[in-house]
């Protein structure tokens, strides 16, 4: 059993179908890449597993259970959390109150259940993704690479077996592009279950162990990224974009 499973997931907006029919398994310690062009329906499957959207037809399960109408916080401290493609921090409080908060009121685990441990906690986890220096600015002073990793931060805050990471390389430079797909690897490492969502292809291939592409709210295409990049479905999908 997968540790998540979307099954059969569909979401219309009024006579549009952003997703249709999608089953997927989301296994621990596996790094998804979900591409696809803009409009593909990959944030509107995020917003279904981390329960921001309901389906119109179809089921998330977690661990085996039926989670599809659960409301987004009780997924997080049941383990599955996100970042937005839009960065959402509190823009008046500082960086570490902001992955403070995500400490306290995540999923359950031992200790860092208080403000001070909190809060040097959430130093640690900035350093992790680049932001050591930012610890004590309010969110409102970042720029748009910084809000993103603010917000990386933030999901990983809240312990989660299942992040989904909607295009956190968005105003990253090469380097940080790079730091920020090392840590993503070290979470791997770690046990936890990754989806990426990326619209350019080629930074992620070394890094996903399977690749997932939609198109107009379907799977065309899903494996070994090697295999997928070069299938003829995703090629026209992409076509007159460039893939990677
Ligand atoms: N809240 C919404 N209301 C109406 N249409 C939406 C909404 N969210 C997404 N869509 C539509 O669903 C499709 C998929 O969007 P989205 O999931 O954001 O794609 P992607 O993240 O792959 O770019 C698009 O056609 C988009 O316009
Ligand atoms: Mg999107």
């Amino acid at each position: 059993m997968a540790l998540c499973e979307a099954i059969g997931l569909t979401r219309r907006f009024g006579g549009n179908a952003a997703l249709q029919d999608v089953t997927l398994g989301f296994e621990p310690a596996t790094i998804v890449a979900l591409i696809g062009p803009n409009g593909s329906g990959k944030t509107t499957l995020f917003n279904l597993l981390a329960g921001q959207l309901r389906p119109s037809a179809g089921t998330v399960r977690w661990r085996g259970q039926e989670i599809t109408t659960w409301a987004p916080h009780r997924r997080c401290r049941a383990g599955i959390n996100r970042t937005f493609q839009v960065a959402q921090p509190f823009l008046d409080l500082t960086l570490a109150e902001n992955v403070a908060l995500g400490l306290l009121y995540g999923a359950p685990a031992e200790g860092t259940r208080q403000r001070p441990e909190a809060l040097e906690h959430a130093r640690d986890i900035l350093s992790d993704v680049g932001l050591a220096t930012k610890v004590a600015s309010a969110a409102r002073t970042l720029s748009l690479g910084e809000l993103k990793r603010l917000e990386l931060a933030m999901a990983v805050a809240t312990r989660p077996a299942l992040l989904l990471v909607d295009e956190v390389l968005a105003g990253q430079s090469p380097t940080g592009s790079q730091e920020i797909l090392g840590y993503l690897t070290r979470l791997r490492t770690q046990g936890v279950a990754i989806c990426l969502v990326e619209h350019r292809l080629q930074a992620l291939l070394p890094v996903a162990d399977r690749v997932v592409a939609l198109h107009q709210g379907r799977v065309i295409a899903e494996g070994r990224p090697e295999a997928v990049i070069k299938s003829p479905a995703v090629l026209e999908a992409y076509l007159g974009e460039p893939v990677a």
